[in-house]
């Protein structure tokens, strides 16, 4: 049978560059070392322990996902990246405070063995931090091509076949498309000029696109959805995920929100608010790093509820998004959120959410899918913006001509049916009249 899509075998060793290698980053890399050991199970992950089912509700079939698609296996993982700390990632993981001490250590030398490159780093863009391990050069377009030597240094350092760039760094201050962004041109001579609406993030994704590394972004920064980049990506067929990891209240938002629309359910207001103590909750203490995040938090629910066509139900929605650092919890956040909402002829109701989650925790298997996914559909040809990894982000990247489709459900359809087309495989829509005729 011939496929759709000819997927090259994932042969040899993919190498995961993770810009920042802070609390998610030492969490992933932590958690699939542990799992490797087989000291802990990969719950949360797709890729791990998903399945899919194929063909007719009666034939039974439901393989695992990573038994279906040619995934690279845990074994072949190879973890390295960048950060403005110097410390390596065993005490940069103590520092997150995210896993047990106990269980870091049985797995601390191959956590020490992963150090940090020195990072690109401008502090005009993350206000609250500062560190020592970071790069000088003479211009932007000098510190890309020094992220340009890194990259290939690992590679050959590490015996890797192909890599894959992700970046978990903090969140940097909000910025909007301007001309340096909006062709490649245009990008390259702002590199050389140094110019300020280059932030250091677009940097590193510009260096992975150049060398035809897919590229996510797990934050919400504006960094890989500009001309330029799309671009450069089409050039070098490198594909391209983001933005924003959909984790804790944005992940219950995506499943509550879709429940009341199916049911046209009203909803008045949606006041959520959260207790972070951790480093990306002091970062996001700052007013410019809020404000990206707060971007890409708010607009999930005028996406999922369309107020344009359902004007009298959700036209007239407050949605009020906090974020307050509070040390105490570290990365254990907790939201809340209460949704003003009203059925028929227009009795109120309300919704009350409590969740205490971990931020890490929930963080972590989206970044070993997502790097998994990107070196398949690397491997698949498929270039640019993979709208099937939607599922795993908070603002996902779409095409300009159509709306971003925020409905985890409608996104979990669209990645599986993704692979079921990669593979040949017929695609479910859920129809169901055969087994009734
Ligand atoms: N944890 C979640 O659930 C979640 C969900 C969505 C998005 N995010 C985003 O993921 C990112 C990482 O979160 P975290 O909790 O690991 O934060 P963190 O503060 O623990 O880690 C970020 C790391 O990035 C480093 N860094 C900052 N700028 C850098 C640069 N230019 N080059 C190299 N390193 C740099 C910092 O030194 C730090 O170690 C944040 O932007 C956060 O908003 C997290």
């Amino acid at each position: 049978m011939t496929l759709p899509v000819d997927i090259a075998p994932p042969r040899g060793k993919l190498g995961v560059l993770l810009v920042g290698l802070g609390a998610v980053a030492t969490t992933t890399i932590a958690g699939v070392f542990a799992i490797r050991k087989g000291l802990a199970k990969p719950f949360g992950s797709l890729t791990q322990m998903g399945t899919i089912r194929l063909g007719k509700r009666t034939e039974g079939r439901a393989p695992k996902i990573k038994d279906f698609v040619p995934l690279a296996g845990l074994d072949d993982l190879v973890f390295g990246g960048w950060d403005i700390f110097e410390e390596d990632c065993y005490s940069a993981a103590r520092t997150a405070g995210v896993l047990e001490a106990g269980q870091l250590d049985q797995v601390r030398s191959e956590l020490e063995a992963v150090k940090p490159m020195p990072a690109v780093f401008d502090q005009r863009y993350v206000k609250r931090l500062d560190g020592p391990n970071v790069k000088t050069g003479k211009s932007k377009r000098d510190l890309a091509e020094q992220v340009v030597a890194d990259i290939r240094a690992f590679k050959q350092a590490h015996g890797c076949d192909r890599l894959v760039m992700i970046w978990t760094g903090s969140t940097e201050v909000f910025m909007k498309q301007g001309p340096v962004h909006e062709s490649l041109d245009a990008f390259e001579r702002g590199l050389e000029r140094s110019d300020e609406a280059i932030p250091s993030s677009m940097i590193y994704a510009y260096a992975a696109l150049r060398e035809g590394l897919p590229f996510a972004n797990a934050a919400p920064n504006l960094t890989a959805d500009i001309p330029a980049m799309l671009d450069l990506a089409s050039r070098t067929r490198s594909p391209l995920a983001g933005n924003d990891m959909k984790t804790g209240q944005t992940l219950i938002k995506t499943v509550i929100a879709p429940g009341l629309k199916a049911r046209l359910i009203g909803v008045r207001g949606w006041y959520s608010t959260n207790i972070l103590g951790n480093r990306d909750g002091e970062v996001l203490d700052d007013p410019e790093s809020f404000k990206t995040k707060e971007e890409s938090k708010k607009s999930a629910l005028d996406y999922i509820f369309q107020p344009h066509l359902y004007p009298e139900l959700y036209g007239d929605l407050t949605h009020v998004v906090r974020i307050n650092y509070y040390p105490p919890r570290g990365d254990n956040k907790e939201g809340w959120d209460n949704i003003d909402i009203f059925g028929w002829l227009g009795y109120p109701m309300q919704l009350k959410i409590n969740f205490l989650c971990r931020d890490s925790i929930l963080a972590a298997p989206i970044v070993l899918d997502s790097a998994l996914f990107l070196d398949l559909a690397k491997r698949a040809g498929m270039a640019g913006i993979q709208e099937w990894l939607s599922f795993y982000f908070k603002a996902p990247m779409h095409a300009p001509e159509v709306y971003p489709e925020h409905d985890l459900f409608i996104q979990l359809m669209k990645l599986k049916n993704t692979l079921r087309y990669m593979q040949g495989e017929e695609l479910i829509t859920h129809l169901g009249r055969e087994y009734y005729d």
